[in-house]
């Protein structure tokens, strides 16, 4: 029996574009997400997307519709990007994980969604790269700690860097075609679990904001 959690790297298509990568996800067994999920959800937007925006994975909503961010996280990123100038159909927008993972719920209730382990994280990560290195944005948004911690390393702390530019991190293996920068931010589901949801609301656009202006 190979590791369950073996990795993505054998299912990753070596050639062809975003489309190749978003058809062969389906077959991924690089982990064990996949055997509850309802679908992979692979990342959408522009091919030539100057801002890559990463979530974590994908929840309820994501899984049964296929797409990403369109549950009520999603709506809170819609209404950043709109406030800040971001459009969706320009920027790139994808998870870490392509996978949903959740606590079956009771009959008629939202599954509830787990935290990816460090394991399928890593397993999953072949993907990103697959993505990063077709789209090559300039900056990297990571919308949470997963993603944070994905891109920047494990120690990475979002309460203590968010909102800061600071350079794309080269043990990322993108080489000279690599981002030049990655900015770490709440996810946006924090936004909604917040005591004072306005105020986080506002921090976050905040860091878009900050997003954009340095694509300006
Ligand atoms: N949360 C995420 O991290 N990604 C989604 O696509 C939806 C919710
Ligand atoms: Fe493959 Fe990622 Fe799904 Fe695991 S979560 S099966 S690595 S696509």
């Amino acid at each position: 029996m190979p590791p369950r959690e073996a990795g993505a790297e054998a299912f990753v298509p070596a050639t062809g574009g975003l489309s190749a990568l978003s058809s062969a996800v389906q077959a991924c067994r690089g982990c064990a997400l996949h055997e509850n999920a309802t679908q992979a959800v692979f990342g959408e937007g522009s091919a030539r997307a100057r801002v890559l925006l990463v979530g974590e994975q994908p929840g309820d909503s994501e899984d049964v519709e296929g797409h990403p961010f369109v549950g009520p996280a999603g709506r809170t990123l819609d209404r950043a990007f709109r406030e800040t100038g971001l459009r969706r159909d320009d920027v790139y927008l994808t998870n870490v994980v392509k996978h949903f993972k959740f606590t079956p719920a009771e009959r008629g209730k939202r599954r509830i969604h787990k935290k990816p382990s460090a394991a399928e994280v890593r397993a999953c990560t072949p993907w990103l790269t697959a993505e990063l290195r077709l789209v090559r944005p300039e900056l990297v948004v990571c919308l949470g700690a997963t993603a944070a911690k994905a891109l920047l390393g494990g120690s990475f702390l979002v309460t203590q860097h968010r909102g800061v530019l600071l350079d794309f991190p080269e043990s990322f293996e993108l080489g000279e075609r690599g981002p030049d920068s990655v900015l770490a931010t709440v996810h946006p589901s924090s936004v909604l679990r917040a005591t004072d949801r306005e105020a986080a609301y506002l921090d976050f656009r905040n860091d878009l904001r900050t997003a954009a202006e340095a694509v300006g």
